[in-house]
């Protein structure tokens, strides 16, 4: 029996050690320790042994069992070790690898623009607002003093939306004047920058949707010399302090007097020629128009309850389009609009 002892131990410790997962241990554990088991097979002959011999045997068959268990807890532990050790290995991941490169996209040029504008204005006091692009005729015109019959109304530039011509797509951001000075008293400063339609076919310089920037201040004492200043400073600031401007007399129902203001071409520098050739930036004519402007009219004063005895203001309009083209030199106006990543990735 002694010997039986001695062989479970020896194969037990053996196959114990070679093991390889906890499947294989837990099959070595049933095959030697279990109820029907190798061991338990040796120890239910212990019966026949006589009384002497029993307590001996009792202590060999037990210290066997006690290794045996051992054995296994410690090989239990170390294939548990090695497990963890080579799932670590599996899944590490080297931190120090440079990651792949995101495509990072940037604003639109337009708003690249029209941030560098509102900012300029924000820093002189102006409040910007925002306003319907359905608009009633009454502010996108009659209330700025464009009479009934006047061609800008006319349905082959507006879109209007209902038969009596009352509810239209604004043709212009001059009817935030209106909205502005009915809910605000002077002294007031108010840019309103947004979307405006018009029935124009596309071209390179035309778009049935384009964008404007209404600026409106309105004071006491509010002189000529206040808008001409006030749009020099931004203009410069924009298209750079050396920049050649010009203030040129115009007519807007809203405004009186009223002027446009254009920028030297700095291409041709007001030649309206390059190497020869028509200048192709301001199409020959020396000078880039910027912007509309001018006095606000009395009437628009009074339309909106304000006494123009007492306040006089200036509005100006200025294209954004037009603006981030000659800020990005940018030849097509389309090209704004394409959103093709190809050029939009210039800027
Ligand atoms: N609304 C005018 C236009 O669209 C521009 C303008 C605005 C002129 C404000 C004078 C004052 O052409």
């Amino acid at each position: 029996m002694k010997q039986q002892l001695e062989t479970i131990r020896q194969e037990a410790l053996a196959a114990l050690s070679g093991a390889a997962d906890q499947q294989e241990l837990e099959n070595l554990r049933v095959k030697y320790l279990g109820k029907k088991g190798e061991l338990t097979a040796v120890l239910k002959q212990m019966g026949k042994l006589s009384a002497e011999e029993r307590p001996i045997m009792g202590q060999v068959a037990n210290a066997v069992r006690a290794e045996i268990e051992e054995t296994l807890e410690k090989a239990k532990t170390a294939l548990a070790a090695k497990a963890m050790e080579e799932r670590l290995k599996a899944e590490a991941i080297d931190v120090t690898i440079p990651g792949e490169e995101v495509a990072l996209g940037h604003q639109h040029p337009m708003n690249m623009v029209l941030q560098e504008i509102k900012d300029m204005f924000v820093g002189m006091g102006y409040q910007v607002v925002d306003g319907p692009e359905v608009e009633l005729a009454s502010y996108n015109f009659t209330r700025l003093n464009i009479e009934d019959g006047h061609p800008s109304r006319d349905r082959s530039d507006t879109f209007y939306f209902t038969d009596d011509d009352s509810v239209l797509l604004r043709t212009q951001t001059s009817p935030m004047q209106i909205r502005y000075m009915e809910n605000h008293k002077p002294p007031l400063c108010m840019l309103a920058p947004g979307r405006v339609f018009r029935k124009d076919e596309a071209d390179a310089t035309h778009s049935p949707m384009f964008h404007q920037i209404e600026g409106l201040v309105v004071d006491e004492n509010i002189t000529m010399g206040d808008l001409k200043g006030a749009l020099t400073t931004v203009m410069r600031k924009i298209y750079g302090e050396d920049s050649v401007m010009r203030f040129r007399p115009h007519h807007f129902p809203f405004t009186e007097p009223s002027c446009e203001m254009d920028m030297q071409c700095h291409k041709c520098h007001g030649t309206g020629e390059v190497d020869g050739q028509v200048c192709s930036t301001c199409h020959g004519e020396g000078w880039i128009e910027l912007l509309g402007a001018g006095m606000v009219h009395p009437y628009v004063l009074e339309n909106c309850g304000i006494d123009p005895e007492k306040y006089s203001g200036f509005a100006f309009g200025m294209g954004l389009e037009r603006m981030a083209m000659g800020r990005l030199r940018i030849n097509d106006l389309r090209l704004i609009f394409d959103n093709d990543v190809r050029f939009l990735s210039q800027f």
